[in-house]
């Protein structure tokens, strides 16, 4: 009895649902029928949820916090509610950055919902390259980069978000940025940037599969991006810099030649050397679509973070996108058959490994730095360096500097790539040890004694950040797990 009205209601429920049940294959198609019809440029997700309120409902819930104490490294936005400061987690990073927003404020990211939301309180020289900072937040970004042209990246960022309709100011990624209203199959909303990559590359974007779409809807924004600049510092541009690279191979080498091209790429000058730096933004793309074993074995991104989820008796993506430790490595059930456990295991290990590498690499980088304020002071007292020396260190400088920022700024800890991760940090240590002997040689011939320890003074650039003067939270601060980079210092450098 009680089953039938089970039936009965469930059947009641298909027929008044305007969309069609899914089937229970690996991955039904996108939904075709629908009721409700989505005006073309509709950008308000309220109107797409009426036609798939089971979708809506789960992108919704990108706002909610998320269980706290299931990731050891991700641990942003969870229920604690503890905004998790990067410079306070990686104190070098305070270091190296030094000069600009991120050495003031960086935190750990969090949910969607919170894109907009989060820039506008965070410190604000992060926004200063002007409406441009709106293209990987705002689902208005193509059409005010369509109608405003140039001015839509140098208009001050304030200024370009009142052209925003207010109820949506605070939008962050919505349905149209990755569907086509028409069919929901996926779409690149965002072809200023990264259809003009792939194009780059070789790729023909109308050839691309659909799973290569599952990722690539998700690489209008976690890659890495530049903005060029004019002689006045003002912004004239957003770009990827995949020049030079195969798709499926974007190698940091070749980033790193697109980047250091040309100077109208700096974007910033790093305080302790002076050096004019650009600068590298969550490459996540990049690292995960390069030879990484999952990108081989035909893995998408929506694969791990939108993986499909029964809501009431209905089959769908789930939209509320997050790390697949804080959803008990469901995501990876779907292929394989070990246990949460294991999988869990398998994620810290590499995530261990990658965190003692980053260390090492950032401190020996910081080190670096450290010395050439050291150099530059002593060619400011009158003493001569040895110019080759100089010069060659300062290229390997950057050598290692780009690399530590490629996998520092890169939100896997190394898991979208363990191995390619491993590489770029082990050439960033070589790089920069090898800045640093070729400084301490330069110095030593000029008549600098160089200590034995170089004395990082991280608590100056950790200390009274920004307008929040924000301080250094050592409860926060990850160490290395096998304790190799606390050796390498010597001392403790953080207080
Ligand atoms: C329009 C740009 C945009 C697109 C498209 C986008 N993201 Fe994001 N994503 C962001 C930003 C920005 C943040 C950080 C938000 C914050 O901290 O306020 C973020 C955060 C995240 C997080 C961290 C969430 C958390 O709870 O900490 C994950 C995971 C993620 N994105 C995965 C994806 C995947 C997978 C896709 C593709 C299906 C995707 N994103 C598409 C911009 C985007
Ligand atoms: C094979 C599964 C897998 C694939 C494919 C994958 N990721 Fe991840 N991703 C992970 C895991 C595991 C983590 C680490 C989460 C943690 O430590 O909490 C992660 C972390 C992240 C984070 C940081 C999450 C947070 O909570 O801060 C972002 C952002 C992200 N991935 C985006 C992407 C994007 C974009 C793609 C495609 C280019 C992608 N991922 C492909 C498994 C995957
Ligand atoms: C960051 C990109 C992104 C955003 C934003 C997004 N989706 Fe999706 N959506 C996907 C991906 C990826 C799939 C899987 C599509 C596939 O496999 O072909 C999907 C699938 C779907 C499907 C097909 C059925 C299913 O669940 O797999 C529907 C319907 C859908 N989305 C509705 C929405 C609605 C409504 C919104 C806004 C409230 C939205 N989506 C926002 C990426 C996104
Ligand atoms: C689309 C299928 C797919 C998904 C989803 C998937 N994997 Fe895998 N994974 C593979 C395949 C295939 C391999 C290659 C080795 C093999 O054949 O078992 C692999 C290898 C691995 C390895 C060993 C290789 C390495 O890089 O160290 C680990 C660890 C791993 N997966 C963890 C995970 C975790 C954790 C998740 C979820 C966040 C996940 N996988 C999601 C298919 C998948």
């Amino acid at each position: 009895m009680r089953k039938r009205f089970f039936l009965m209601s469930a059947l009641l429920l298909a027929i008044l649902t305007p969309v069609l049940f899914l089937t229970a294959c690996q991955k039904p198609a996108p939904q075709q029928v629908t009721a409700v019809k989505i005006a073309d440029g509709e950008i308000d997700p309220a109107q797409w949820g009426k036609a798939y309120p089971t979708e809506y409902e789960l992108w919704k819930k990108t706002e909610e916090p998320t269980t706290a104490g299931k990731s050891k490294f991700k641990r942003g936005f969870d229920a604690d509610k503890i905004t998790y400061d990067k410079l306070s987690e990686f104190p070098y990073m305070a270091l190296l950055f030094n000069g600009w927003g991120f050495g003031i404020e960086y935190n750990e990211p969090r949910g969607h919902a919170f894109m907009v939301r989060d820039q506008l309180e965070i410190d604000p020289s992060r926004i200063k390259a002007g409406g441009v900072c709106l293209t990987c937040k705002s689902p208005y970004a193509p059409k005010l980069e369509q109608e405003k042209g140039l001015d839509y990246y140098k208009t001050p960022y304030k200024e370009v978000l009142g052209l925003i309709p207010e109820k949506d100011r605070t939008l962050g990624v919505a349905c149209i940025d990755c569907h086509d209203n028409k069919d929901m199959s996926l779409k690149i909303s965002r072809g200023f940037t990264l259809t003009a990559a792939l194009k780059d590359m070789g790729v023909d974007p109308s050839k691309l599969t659909r799973q290569e779409m599952r990722s690539l809807v998700c690489a209008q924004c976690h890659v890495t991006y530049n903005i060029p600049k004019d002689k006045d510092m003002k912004s004239i541009g957003v770009f990827f810099p995949w020049q030079g690279s195969k798709y499926g191979n974007i190698t940091v080498e070749n980033i790193i030649k697109k980047i250091r091209s040309d100077p109208s790429y700096g974007e910033w000058k790093q305080n302790v050397t002076g050096f004019k730096m650009a600068y590298i933004r969550h490459p996540e793309y990049e690292l995960f679509s390069n030879n990484s074993v999952h990108w081989k074995a035909g893995a998408a991104c929506a694969d791990c973070h939108m993986p499909y989820t029964i809501v009431g008796s209905k089959k769908a993506s789930d939209h509320r996108v997050m790390s697949p430790l804080k959803s008990d490595l469901k995501a990876c059930q779907q292929c394989h058959s070990e246990s949460p456990e294991w999988l869990k295991e398998q994620v810290t290990a590499i995530q261990d490994r990658t965190v003692s590498l980053m260390l090492r690499s950032g401190y020996a980088t910081a080190t670096a730095a450290k010395l050439f304020e050291m150099a530059h002071k002593a060619q400011a007292e009158g003493k001569q360096l040895d110019k080759a020396f100089y010069d060659k260190a300062k290229d390997f400088y950057e050598e290692a500097f780009y690399r530590v920022n490629y996998i520092g700024a890169e939100n896997s800890v190394g898991f979208h790539n363990p191995t390619e991760a491993a590489r770029n940090l082990g050439d960033a240590v070589a790089f920069a040890g090898k800045a640093e002997a070729l400084l301490r040689q330069a110095l030593t011939k000029a008549g600098v004694n160089v200590p034995m320890v170089v004395n990082l003074e991280l608590n100056k650039y950790l200390d009274s950040r920004g307008e929040k003067k924000l301080k250094f939270q050592k409860g926060l601060e990850i160490k290395d797990p096998y304790g190799t980079t606390e050796r390498l210092l010597m001392v403790e450098q953080t207080k």
